[in-house]
């Protein structure tokens, strides 16, 4: 059992970790990245793929924005598709500019992982951790396995990193945290197809059939989606079944025609809202999808996770540079200001968009009236695009 010391002992190389272990790295202090899976693994799992724009502003300010700025795309609005008639929502002309940009979890987490690897920075994979002790000591440490040995990584600080099924919130003692939590009865099937985008912007759609989006990732690469009951079994769903619900929910009465192709990669996500407060136990962080999850239909998910990841590194640069705990302590309440909004948000276009099996006659009237609501006002419209494009200070 080797025992190995770093500064910033981070669980996970999904986003939150990368970027944290990214930004210390610039202000010059060590962390050690352990992550569950093999590096191919983490490159190609196919995930979120909507960047608000101070995401981007933050990797490009990092260095981390080159293939980023080359490769992805741009989009300045998107589209709304109720009563099979579509509704712009100009983005950029109702936030002062501001745009979203879309490019895949994956390809962050590889264009991350390759600036961590290039400055010889630790990301060791196949290396989960299994245990977290001493965090109210100011010596954590963190018990990994790596090729079927136990190691233990010493560090000043933990920072629980490990998504929604990770070690880090679990090993808090009862009562460390509060939870707060939303399941929906339905989950997204989501497909990945060789074939270009059919619109030049994202749609989301109601329908009577339920809710479905079109997204992409470049301009070969179309990424959609449909809602399914939680009881379906993704083999009820070939692709060809796929392709007519998706023609038939985002369908509209312009004639608009989706363009099947061959599906890359097909599954289900899971829709769920989760809060646990505080982000803090002693010298533990937790950051990311460790401590939150929101459903995706705000497309928030990767942009809070970053954002917690940009607050923990300035917290600890203060805190190695001046002794200062203030950031630190500020973390938390920081942290959760920001997700809460996006809790309200992502569940506010949850609600809006999809088909609710348990509602009544009453609840389709609201729901219906409220689509009505954002598609036709343009202050319903200034309120979905600021929160859409990313709120600055909350
Ligand atoms: N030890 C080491 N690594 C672990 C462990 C463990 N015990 N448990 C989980 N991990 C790793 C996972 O394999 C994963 O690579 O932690 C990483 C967590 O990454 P993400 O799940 O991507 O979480 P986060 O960085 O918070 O990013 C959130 O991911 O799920 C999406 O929609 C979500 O876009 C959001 C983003
Ligand atoms: C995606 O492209 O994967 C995507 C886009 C918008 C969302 C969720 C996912 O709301």
């Amino acid at each position: 059992m080797g025992t190995v010391r770093t500064q910033v002992g981070i669980i996970g190389a999904g986003p939150a970790g990368l970027v944290l272990s990214h930004l210390l790295h610039l202000q010059g202090i060590e962390s050690v990245v352990l992550e569950s899976h093999a590096r191919e693994y983490i490159e190609k799992r196919v995930r979120a793929g909507v960047l608000e724009q101070g995401t981007v502003d933050l990797l490009v300010a990092s260095g981390v924005g080159g293939r980023l700025l080359r490769e992805s795309l741009v989009h300045r609005g998107l589209e709304i598709r109720f009563d099979r008639r579509g509704h712009r929502i100009a983005l950029a002309d109702l936030t002062g500019g501001r745009t979203i940009t879309v490019y895949g979890q994956q390809e962050v987490v590889k264009d991350l992982v390759a600036a961590r690897l290039a400055a010889g920075g630790q990301v060791l994979f196949d290396a989960p951790a299994v245990e977290v002790q001493q965090l109210l000591s100011d010596r954590p440490t963190i018990i990994y396995e790596q090729r079927g040995e136990r190691h233990v990584l010493e560090c000043d600080v933990v920072a629980g990193c490990d998504g929604f099924h990770g070690v880090s919130r679990n090993a808090l003692p009862p009562g460390a945290l509060t939870i707060y939590e939303r399941d929906y009865p339905f989950v997204w099937l989501g497909i990945l197809a060789a074939t270009p985008p059919s619109s030049e912007e994202l749609n989301y759609a109601h329908s009577e059939h339920g809710f479905a989006l079109h997204s992409m990732r470049s301009p070969s690469i179309s990424r959609l989606y449909l809602q399914i009951s939680r009881d379906d079994d993704l083999s009820q769903w070939p692709d060809e079944r796929v392709w007519e619900e998706l023609q038939l929910r985002l369908g509209n009465d312009d004639g608009w025609v989706l363009h099947p192709g061959p599906v890359l990669e097909k599954g289900a996500t899971d829709l769920r809202s989760f809060v646990a407060e505080p982000m803090r136990f002693g010298r533990l962080f937790l950051a990311g999808d460790a401590a939150h999850i929101v459903p995706p239909t705000g497309a928030k998910g990767m942009n809070l996770a970053i954002s917690d990841a940009r607050l923990l590194a300035s917290a600890l640069a203060e805190w190695y540079r001046s002794g200062s705990e203030e950031l630190l302590d500020a973390y938390s309440p920081a942290c959760l200001r920001r997700v809460w909004r996006a809790e309200h948000f992502a569940s506010w276009m949850t609600t809006l968009l999809h088909l609710h099996p348990d509602d009544d006659a009453f609840g389709r009237g609201l729901q219906r009236s409220h689509l009505a609501y954002v598609c036709s006002s343009q202050a319903a419209q200034m309120s979905l695009a600021e929160n859409y494009v990313g709120l600055g200070a909350v």
